[in-house]
């Protein structure tokens, strides 16, 4: 079987292949894939894959939940956002309908025959679409007593009436008027409009407008198509509320779920951590309406089939934006938050978070088995106050599986931190680790967990995405996240649960790429990110089948260059020797990424321009073992020297950074060969003599005839797998990724496993590797479907 290469011809890349008990071996390829069908394979959680919800890019409002009106209870800190409203009219605060919701709009009424109106824009406009229903609804009262009338339009940008009803008679009390609306014309951005006559004022507030038809049907539900691109990645779990918006800047904005349920109009809003500029104003924050509050969390996880997986704050807001923490004498309302959040899901209605979950319309339990206390927190801050709340949950609810932080990244000081606590007894059950890292760093990571220690809980990886420099979703990092997701796979026995993050973007609207799903108010967009984690998800084995994969060459070819960063340098001397012969690359062909800094002549290049990584690649693209010898001198700048080798124009940095960070340190940084930075410098002036020897799999750096670093190279397979049975129809699954550029011809060894039937498969392919969809060619990356007989 050919993997062909991400981008050129023929294409077959995140290769899941479907088997009925399985598949004809090939012969001679370069590489090959033995399943081990006799030795014991893990079960793989059916929380696998799961999604990791955070308000974020407005995801909440303005995204998934379904609410056409923006700033419906004027609690936002930008009050007006949204709306604009007749001369006289005013936010006011004495006598609103729930403490928790201060403000609400007066309107002065001119009185005889003349009216007031004020108009909402929604969220950049109000898509409606012809014939279907739309639930409009208000809370109002009189304020002296007159006749009014409230009427309700839907109208186009130039003022066409798409739909109209009239509400009243008002009370002298809140109280709370609904009428349906079906718009004659399908429009994307309507406005709503109310025009009240009469005389005095009148208060309004909870002004909102509802699809009828919202996912499941739900009042107070879910955007339909939004929800439904989820429900279509079938979801293990649902991972809720977030993220740093768990945290909050400070503890004035940490969320607290007990802010977000009980009737909307009783909710206590908040103002969101993310924000719509990097600025300081205090209204460019996003708003939480929190119409999408904790019961509404449950009951979407019911209604996608999954398990639900909140995550709470530990006492803590987030650590990067000023640590501010709970004295631990007064944790207790936090801890206590956590106890009644289980009795809130799984009491019954008799006890008093139960009954609160009942009267909202769900007597029955919602069956929550895990919970997280803290987003990425580290350090003995969180340690101090995650104890607490693992005593207090492990006494009263042990059936409750408790998820740990390891903090904001993986192999640094935080995490290690994080790991030896819970192997020397913190109780966790599970850690939630997070890595959003380059696409290469997911290749040269994806045995991350083959060797890891499993002394300690097990792993959620809870939030990761392949970041490319550009931030965007191409289908080179979707392929680098399906090669990272067959490592997890393959270790099912110590990872049982995995998301993207983040998952929604409102297109015009976000602060963080790349995101899974993108949305605007009318269209979905899914990237090659969302369909690996659906080819993955779809096709999630119960039990793994241990495998092996050996490539006869997996040295990857390149090129030898010389460049600095920030630093006015030169080179000469630059001798290659591979197999017994000597070249001389100053006089064979140059490329550089910055080429008007370079100039060459008699044997010596000169780097004039002060840059970051400033380069120029020599000679061509080889693979196997060389001896590389050189003399470099800096004349200007701060930094000293990088020495190219494996380097590609496209590929990954592949260097020796002599005298880096400041001419403090060496190290080699490179997919293949890596070594951490060791103190050194350069002199500035002086001529160096730098040597690389790359011999098998052992890479030696020297320095003035003293060695630096002895490396050893690693093998990043062109193959990436994992495979497994799914016992039900008694199926062999295979996840296979090729995220090279070149095809990579592969044997199916299979061992104790029998091929019968048919085998289907779907591929995921396209024309090159930064090929992205977008809203104007949304399905340009996409899986394809085929099968095939075996003999
Ligand atoms: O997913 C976006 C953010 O990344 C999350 O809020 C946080 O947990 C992480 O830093």
């Amino acid at each position: 079987m050919k993997f062909e290469p991400a981008h050129g011809r023929k294409f077959s890349l995140v290769a899941i292949l479907s088997v009925p008990l399985w598949i004809s071996a090939a012969t001679g390829p370069q590489i090959s894939l033995t399943l081990h069908g006799a030795k014991k394979g893990a079960a793989v959680a059916p929380t696998m894959h799961g999604l990791f919800f955070e308000d974020i890019n407005y995801a909440a409002d303005g995204g998934i939940y379904a609410e056409l009106i923006e700033n419906r209870s004027f609690e936002q800190r930008d009050p007006m956002r949204a709306w604009t409203i007749p001369a006289d009219s005013r936010l006011e605060t004495n006598g609103p309908i729930h403490p928790n919701n201060p403000h609400f709009l007066r309107v002065s009424l001119p009185g005889g025959d003349k009216s007031a109106t004020l108009t909402n824009s929604g969220f950049g406009g109000i898509p409606l679409e012809r014939s279907a229903q739309y639930r409009f609804s208000l809370f109002a009262r009189r304020t002296a007593v007159s006749d009014h009338t409230l009427s309700i339009r839907l109208e186009s940008p130039s003022g066409e009436i798409l739909a109209a009803g009239n509400l009243g008679p008002l009370q002298d009390k809140w109280s709370r008027h609904e009428l349906m609306l079906t718009p004659s014309a399908t429009v994307a951005d309507a406005r709503l409009s109310i025009t009240a006559s009469g005389g005095g004022s009148i208060d309004l507030d909870m002004i909102s407008l509802f699809p009828k038809d919202t996912f499941a049907g739900r009042q107070n539900g879910m955007r339909k198509d939004l929800a439904q691109v989820l429900a279509d990645l079938h979801p293990g779990f649902l991972r809720f509320p977030g993220g740093c918006i768990v945290e909050g800047n400070g503890l004035a904005n940490a969320y607290r779920w007990k802010d977000t349920v009980g009737p909307i109009e009783h909710r206590k809003e908040n103002w969101n951590l993310w924000r719509n500029d990097k600025g300081t104003d205090p209204t460019k924050h996003y708003h939480q309406s929190y119409g999408l509050g904790f019961f509404e969390y449950f009951q979407l996880c019911e209604d996608l089939g999954c398990a639900p997986v909140p995550v709470l704050n530990c006492g803590m807001a987030c650590q990067a934006r000023g640590n501010e923490c709970v004295p631990l004498d007064e944790l207790g309302p936090w801890v206590q938050d956590a106890l009644d959040l289980v009795e809130f899901a799984n009491g019954p209605p008799t006890t008093k978070w139960g009954a609160l979950r009942a009267e909202m319309g769900h007597p029955a339990p919602f069956g929550l088995t895990m919970m997280g206390v803290g987003n990425e927190q580290w350090s003995e801050d969180y340690f101090a106050r995650y104890e607490i709340f693992a005593k207090a949950l492990r006494q009263k609810h042990p059936e409750i599986q408790l998820i740990s932080t390891s903090g904001p990244g993986v192999d640094d000081a935080h995490s290690a931190f994080a790991w030896k606590k819970f192997r020397s007894g913190t109780p966790a059950d599970i850690v939630d680790e997070h890595y959003y890292r380059s696409p290469e760093w997911f290749l040269t990571h994806s045995n991350r967990y083959d060797n890891f220690d499993r002394s300690g809980p097990r792993i959620f990886v809870g939030e990761f995405a392949a970041h490319e420099k550009n931030r965007a979703s191409t289908l080179r990092a979707a392929l680098a996240e399906a090669a990272g997701l067959t490592g997890m796979i393959r270790n099912a026995d110590l990872v049982t649960m995995t998301a993207y993050a983040p998952l929604l973007a409102r297109t015009g609207a976000t602060q963080w790429t790349p995101d899974l799903i993108w949305f605007d108010n009318t269209c979905v967009q899914l990237t090659p990110s969302y369909h690996v984690q659906s080819m993955f998800s779809r096709n999630r084995p119960d039990l793994t089948v241990p495998l092996d994969i050996v490539s006869r060459n997996d040295r990857p070819k390149g090129r030898i260059g010389v460049g600095t960063w920030q630093t006015i340098a030169e080179f000469r001397n630059i001798r290659l020797t591979r197999d017994g012969t000597t070249t001389d690359l100053s006089t064979l062909e140059q490329t550089s990424n910055r080429p008007t800094d370079w100039t060459s002549g008699g044997g010596t290049l000169k780097q004039s321009g002060l840059a970051e990584n400033s380069h120029m690649l020599l000679g061509p693209e080889f693979s196997g073992d060389f001896t590389l010898d050189l003399e470099a001198r800096a004349t200007g700048g701060s930094e000293g020297f990088l020495i190219l080798f494996d380097a590609t124009p496209s590929g990954p940095a592949s260097w020796w950074n002599i005298g880096g960070w400041n001419n403090t340190a060496h190290a080699v940084e490179s997919p293949a060969v890596n070594s951490p930075p060791v103190p050194g410098n350069i002199e500035r002036g002086r001529w160096h003599h730098i040597r690389i020897e790359s011999n098998g799999d052992t890479v030696n750096f020297s320095l003035d005839g003293r060695t630096v670093h002895k490396a050893a190279r690693t093998h990043q397979p062109r193959v990436f797998a994992s495979a497994g049975i799914r016992k039900t129809n008694r199926e062999l699954i295979i996840h296979a990724v090729n995220p090279g550029p070149e095809p990579a011809e592969t044997a199916f060894n299979l061992e104790s496993i029998q091929p019968t039937g048919e085998v289907s498969f779907e591929l995921l392919t396209a024309d090159r590797p930064d090929a992205v969809n977008s809203f104007d060619d949304p399905e340009h990356v996409k899986p394809s479907t085929g099968n095939f007989s075996i003999p």
